[in-house]
């Protein structure tokens, strides 16, 4: 086959007149006596393509009526406007290339989730999943563009550790060797350490829960992006956190809306959160609004639930930070406040329409008493945390860090029902494969 250079779909629209060569995978066909219509997807964007009988060579003709969905092909042809065909243009076939022909392929409308996900490695090649993977893709460069453009480190932590930071029951436990290790829940304690060296860190990286809860927003595998930064107190990590996410949403807006009109997002959902200031309410005035306006009784001194986090949020069109939250019921580095002892110096962002907690962070507690004290009561060992007790022995300084759950606000960008969709290979509870 004598082929020009070979362009993408895209850029194929783009030029929308004369000879055209592209590459990629049949979407649709239709077959009649006269026509072969084949839509055509490359990674950017699908075409509609004609083979008219009496205009090929028999042979081209043959072989494109054995043709099955996602055969992946090479072809050239001239490329016309056409307002009938799918993305507004139309190329008659004068030449094709089979490179290979798929077999019957079992993606179809009208499966069930569950077969979806069995069958994930090929619907991943769905205008969907696509979407969201494109989406995806942007969400992790702006969020490291943020950074960096603020002159943060990129540090590095093991994922093998001896002891967990966050609550035991979601720690993996592993075999290594002849001991018992875990999986990383945070990248934070060792952050910690690091933040004496380069004072303002961050990282996007896998994290691990053994989450027994089948909600519709938690993976046993996900990427954490966590920062960690010397000197900041609660408010000023706040606002670290608002720049963060409202810098990833505008890209977003900027950079995908073909991607978010094939999901349906309704991006006026979106905008608030790029333009208005997220409110910030402290642990106690939302139990209080909890019950003026949602009738809720929430006892002082719980963790907020899934439902009271959605109740709430039902008040508000962008994010909301939740600061002040019981010191008794949160992670054992999260300090007291000094004037309200009973909350600690800490945060939740929760997003709206029903995502619930997108980040926790908090000021870092610097007391070597209160943390030996703490982590005793959680029945850890203290030589399993030398190296984050000694950061407190040699020129200690207020520091303050946040973790956001990186498909929690895929999940929330793209309006998807569940969290598994805003990861190509969801690891969960009962979801293990592929
Ligand atoms: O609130 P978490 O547990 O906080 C920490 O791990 C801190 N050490 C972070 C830090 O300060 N460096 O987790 C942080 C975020 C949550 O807000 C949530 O977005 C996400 O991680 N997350 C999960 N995402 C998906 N599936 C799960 N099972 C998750 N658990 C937490
Ligand atoms: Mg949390």
């Amino acid at each position: 086959m004598k082929i020009e250079k070979f362009i993408s779909v895209k850029d194929a629209i783009k030029k929308g007149k004369d000879k055209v060569a592209v590459r990629g995978w049949v979407y649709r066909e239709r077959k009649s006596n006269k026509f072969i219509f084949l839509v055509i997807r490359d990674a950017s964007e699908i075409i509609q393509c004609v083979i008219k009988k009496d205009k090929v060579p028999k042979e081209l003709w043959a072989a494109a009526e054995k043709i099955l969905i996602e055969t992946s092909v090479k072809l050239t042809g001239s490329i016309k406007a056409d307002k009938r065909a799918p993305t507004g243009y139309e190329v008659e076939v004068s030449d094709l290339e089979i490179v290979h022909y798929a077999e019957d392929f079992p993606m179809g409308k009208d499966q069930s989730y569950e077969y979806l996900l069995d069958m994930r490695h090929l619907w991943l090649r769905s205008r969907k999943l696509t979407a969201v993977l494109k989406i995806r893709s942007t969400v992790f460069g702006a969020i490291h563009e943020y950074f960096r453009k603020l002159g943060y480190y990129e540090f590095h932590s093991p994922i093998i550790i001896p002891g967990g930071a966050e609550e035991g029951p979601t720690l993996f436990e592993i075999k290594y060797f002849d001991r018992q290790m875990y999986l990383t829940q945070t990248w934070q304690l060792y952050a910690e350490a690091a933040i004496f060296a380069l004072e303002k860190i961050y990282t996007i990286a896998p994290s691990f829960r053994a989450e027994k809860s089948k909600t519709s927003r938690h993976l046993t595998e996900y990427w954490h992006a966590e920062v960690e930064v010397a000197w900041l107190n609660l408010k000023e990590i706040i606002d670290l956190a608002e720049g963060l996410v409202k810098h990833v949403v505008k890209k977003v807006l900027e950079k995908n809306k073909e991607e978010l009109k094939i999901l349906d997002r309704d991006v006026k959902k979106l905008l608030p959160a790029t333009k208005k200031k997220f409110p910030r309410a402290t642990y106690t005035e939302i139990l209080n609004l909890l019950k003026e306006k949602k009738g809720f009784d929430v006892e002082w001194g719980k963790d907020l639930r899934t439902v009271e986090e959605e109740k709430v949020m039902e008040l508000f069109d962008t994010p909301v930070f939740v600061t002040h939250y019981p010191k008794e019921a949160m992670a054992f580095y999260k300090p007291r406040d000094p004037k309200d002892p009973k909350t600690a110096l800490c945060f939740d962002l929760l997003a709206p329409e029903g995502n619930g907690e997108l980040i926790g962070g908090s000021e870092r507690d610097t007391d070597l008493k209160e943390l030996e004290t703490s982590l005793k009561k959680l029945g850890e060992k203290l030589e399993d945390y030398h190296y984050y007790l000694d950061t407190r022995k040699y020129g200690s300084v207020p520091h303050s860090g946040f973790g956001m759950g990186v498909e929690r606000l895929v999940k929330w960008i793209c309006g998807l029902d569940n969290i598994k969709d805003a990861i190509p290979f969801p690891r969960t509870m009962t979801r293990t494969n592929p």
